[in-house]
């Protein structure tokens, strides 16, 4: 192995780096891995006590997923000090695992077991590590399981019509609501359904449903007066049509799932996103995200009613009190090959949802961790939410442009591998598999950019090809 040398020293004495917090709290923190620069033996820990926003680069196998589910591990590790984390505050994870590679942090790694099981357990052991049962659930969006293949206890994901906001349709249907009939009819309809009612070719009265099901939708298409002479047969006709074979998806068909069911303190879940078509897959991605901002947005404004109202009645403290504790936790949110849902490409609901998420959530107690390998294919308005850059291996000038420009602690005064000066460019050139270079802006006692090597899982790593 090459030796790294870098001044100044990462930080100012002997002990741990211990980033991600302006100020430093170190109340919950994740172990990455360990400095493997030359120097004093140091710990990289993710201090987790603030809110953040986290990209993982690096080209293609050079260990950003499995960096993800370092961080995932971490985040499911459990209350109190353990090998992966010391946490004290509540707070659950969600990962949109567009690749199904994540499930298999719920497996364990053994002595005895399959090549791959014991290949992962012997690189656990060697590097000081023990096999720790994590708390991850695996989540579905319901009617994509298929029960040959699936393992057990997998939780299926519904939602209800009423949960989608104005652009959600837009997506879904492939439609502009405000320039085109299709577009128009759809919201015409929502309108109806949802606030005004509407009366039918026959002279009944609907009345408006707030929790309104496709369902609701179908009939309105089917029987609302205003709609029938406004809009043209054909367009109702394949309106009618989409709508019906939505509303005969099991996602779709239940009373939606309560995100006190989908985040738990201390539990991630993750949903398995590869088997629903891409905008679908959009959609379920945008819905969850805006939902979770606006219930962590009503529960951090009581929160702070509590901390700073002195004028609360004793009425008054119980109900906030109740809101908040009925409330879902602070939440991580954990996004593997980010570009394919937040790209510059397209425009994207869940792009659209992702960048509000990012810019608005730390206020609300969410962070975000994203990992790409094509940086320069993600949005920049992203990139400028980062706080952390965990960069494994990049080859590529335009990504290590990237990268390197995104860089929030100060580069080394002086950087020398195997003891001539090099450059960043050439550093992330030559780091290996499952090493990566750590900067932070959240880190005043970091003095500049650190090399780490991201330590082992200690559950199953399910990114290799099968
Ligand atoms: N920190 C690490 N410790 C040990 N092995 C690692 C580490 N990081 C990565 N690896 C090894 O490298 C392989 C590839 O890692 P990973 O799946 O994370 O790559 P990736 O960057 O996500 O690639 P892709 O772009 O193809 O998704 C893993 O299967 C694992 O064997
Ligand atoms: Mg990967």
């Amino acid at each position: 192995m090459p030796t790294y040398q870098f001044e100044p020293e990462a930080i100012a004495g002997k002990g741990d780096v211990i980033a991600g917090d302006p100020s430093q709290r170190g109340v919950d923190k994740v172990l990455l891995g360990r400095l493997i620069e030359s120097g004093p033996r140091r710990r990289l820990f993710l201090d987790v006590s603030g809110e953040q926003v986290v990209a993982i680069l690096g080209k293609r196998g050079t260990g950003k997923s499995y960096t993800l589910g370092v961080l995932l591990e971490g985040l499911a590790a459990g209350t109190g000090t353990t090998q992966l984390a010391e946490l004290q505050t509540p707070r659950a994870g969600l990962v949109f695992d567009i690749m199904d590679i994540f499930w298999t942090s719920r497996i364990q790694l053994t002595e005895t077991g399959s090549v791959e099981i014991t290949k992962q357990y012997r690189a656990m052991t060697a590097a000081g590590y023990h096999s720790q049962p994590v708390a991850v659930d695996a989540w579905i969006p319901a009617g994509f399981e298929s029960p040959q293949i699936d393992p057990a206890g997998l939780r299926l994901l519904q939602m209800q019509a009423s949960d989608l906001e104005l652009d959600d349709w837009a997506a879904l249907f492939d439609v502009d609501i405000f320039n085109e009939p299709r577009g128009m009819l759809i919201a015409d309809a929502l309108m109806h359904v949802s606030r005004d009612g509407y009366t039918t070719s026959n002279g009944g009265r609907v009345q408006p449903v707030p929790n309104y099901s496709f369902a609701d939708i179908v009939q309105c298409l089917d029987t609302d007066q205003d709609v029938l002479q406004n809009y043209r047969p054909e367009t109702i006709r394949s309106i009618r049509q989409r709508m019906m074979s939505y509303a005969g998806l099991a996602l779709f068909s239940g009373a939606g799932t309560p995100l006190t069911d989908l985040l738990q303190p201390f539990r991630v879940s993750v949903l398995m996103l590869a088997r629903v078509p891409d905008a679908l897959k959009k959609v379920i991605v945008a819905v969850l995200l805006k939902r979770i901002l606006r219930v962590r947005r009503d529960a951090s404004f009581a929160q702070k009613r509590l901390d700073l109202d002195s004028s609360l009645s004793a009425d008054e403290t119980a109900r906030l009190r109740e809101f908040v504790r009925t409330s879902i936790p602070r939440t991580w949110l954990l996004m593997d090959e980010a570009h394919v849902l937040a790209g510059t490409s397209e425009g994207s609901v869940a792009r659209d949802a992702l960048i509000k998420y990012a810019k608005e959530g730390r206020n609300y107690g969410l962070s975000l961790a994203v990992a790409t390998q094509q940086p320069s294919a993600l949005d920049p308005r992203l990139m400028s939410q980062t706080e952390t850059l965990i960069v494994h291996q990049l080859t590529s000038p335009s990504d290590a442009a990237v990268a390197t420009a995104n860089l929030r602690s100060p580069a080394p005064s002086s950087l020398k591998i195997d003891g001539a000066a090099a450059s960043l460019d050439m550093l992330l050139r030559r780091i290996r598999q499952g090493e990566a270079v750590f900067s932070c802006g959240n880190a005043p006692a970091l003095q500049r950019i650190c090399l780490a090597a991201i330590r082992p899982r200690v559950t199953a790593h399910g990114g290799y090809e099968a």
